[in-house]
């Protein structure tokens, strides 16, 4: 059977003191009324010492600004998105980056000040700047890496191949007339293997680090990816470019080509789609990159968060790189209909 009890106001009492979230009252000058454990050990002032303060004296200048702007909002009765996040100066003198909600102290109708929840957030926070961190130093790692391989196929391997070809040019019929048919032909053969080995360590090249990007821009490298995706792929494949424009920063071209590479390669593998769509949008506050098929379409994970855990690490990586260009991207995919990529990078 349920036993039904009534908290007393020492319960709650107890409930609030012990929360491991910070929790405050402050009244509508500011001046502090209460405040739990928690609170102690996020400002690092004592009971008796905040119990003379004003919120404030926790504040700089910016953060007293958003809480300024959040005390406006709640006044009024304007939306406000909770649990926002602020910044607060402790005893020592360091930054403690908060999430917390806000809610008026109504008294008799009147509002009397405000109380808030606020759960500290700075050793996630720094963990997910040092992951931020480490996959861009692993992306520009990477990039340097497919350079140097490239430069290496580039410099390295092709000339041997290609020296290799004009010495078998060399060995031609008219230098060489007495040999036989079907060494003449053998030679032959081995000449086509060596030219075909020198297209593909070109093509491999290429893929690897398009010259044409580092030469040209993004606009020329697009286009040139789309034409080698028709005439390899036999996919019809169209860049349009909207509103030429703006310049965009090295890193921003390189790496909205990957994420188009990347799309263009998975539309090539999984799409079975006759046909597909690159567009570069300049629009006035941000640069906006689609690549759009109309094949199969696939099942998207509820969220894009799942999707490396997924093992999708390609769609992953994209996403990863959208965002280390402080972009966003978005999936769209309809069974039957196809898949459109879409990466918004702000200027
Ligand atoms: N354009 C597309 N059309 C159909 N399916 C796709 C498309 N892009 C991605 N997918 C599906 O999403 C999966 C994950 O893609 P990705 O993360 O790039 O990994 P991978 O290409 O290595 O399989 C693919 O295996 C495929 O099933
Ligand atoms: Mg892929």
């Amino acid at each position: 059977m349920e036993t039904k009890f009534e908290l007393t106001e020492q319960d709650y009492r107890y409930l609030f003191e012990n929360a491991s979230d910070a929790m405050w009252v402050h009244d509508m000058e500011g001046n502090l009324l209460d405040g739990n454990k928690a609170f102690e050990k996020l400002s690092g002032y004592t009971s008796k010492e905040w119990a003379g303060m004003n919120i404030t004296q926790l504040l700089s200048d910016e953060s007293l600004a958003l809480a300024r702007e959040v005390r406006c909002k709640l006044l009024n009765g304007e939306g406000l998105e909770q649990p926002y996040e602020q910044r607060f100066i402790t005893k020592d003198g360091a930054t403690r980056i908060v999430k917390m909600a806000t809610s008026p102290v109504i008294i008799n109708g009147e509002v009397r000040g405000f109380q808030h929840v606020a759960r500290d957030i700075t050793e996630e926070k720094q963990l997910q700047e040092n992951m931020r961190f480490y996959v861009q130093q692993v992306t520009r790692a990477q990039e340097e890496e497919r350079k140097r391989i490239a430069r290496e196929l580039h410099d390295g391997m092709s000339p041997s191949l290609l020296l290799l070809i004009q010495r078998l040019d060399a060995i031609n019929p008219s230098t060489q007339p007495r040999l036989s048919t079907s060494l003449k032909n053998k030679l032959e053969d081995l000449r086509d293997q060596a030219l075909e080995a020198l297209e593909g360590l070109r093509h491999c090249a290429q893929d690897l680090r398009p010259p044409i990007l580092d030469h040209l821009g993004l606009v020329a490298a697009l286009e040139w990816m789309a034409e080698n995706t028709a005439k390899d792929y036999g996919i019809d494949a169209k860049v349009e470019v909207v509103d030429v424009g703006r310049d965009l920063p090295d890193e921003v071209q390189l790496l909205l080509f990957r994420i188009a590479q990347e799309a263009l390669t998975n539309i090539r593998r999984h799409a079975e789609a006759p046909r597909a769509w690159v567009t570069l949008e300049f629009g006035k506050d941000k640069t906006i990159l689609t690549v759009k098929d109309n094949g199969k379409g696939f099942k998207l994970p509820q969220r894009m968060g799942d999707l490396a855990s997924m093992g999708k690490l390609g769609l992953a990586g994209m996403q990863e790189r959208a965002q280390l260009i402080k972009g966003n991207l978005t999936l769209q995919s309809e069974l039957g209909k196809g898949t459109t990529v879409t990466v918004e990078v702000p200027i």
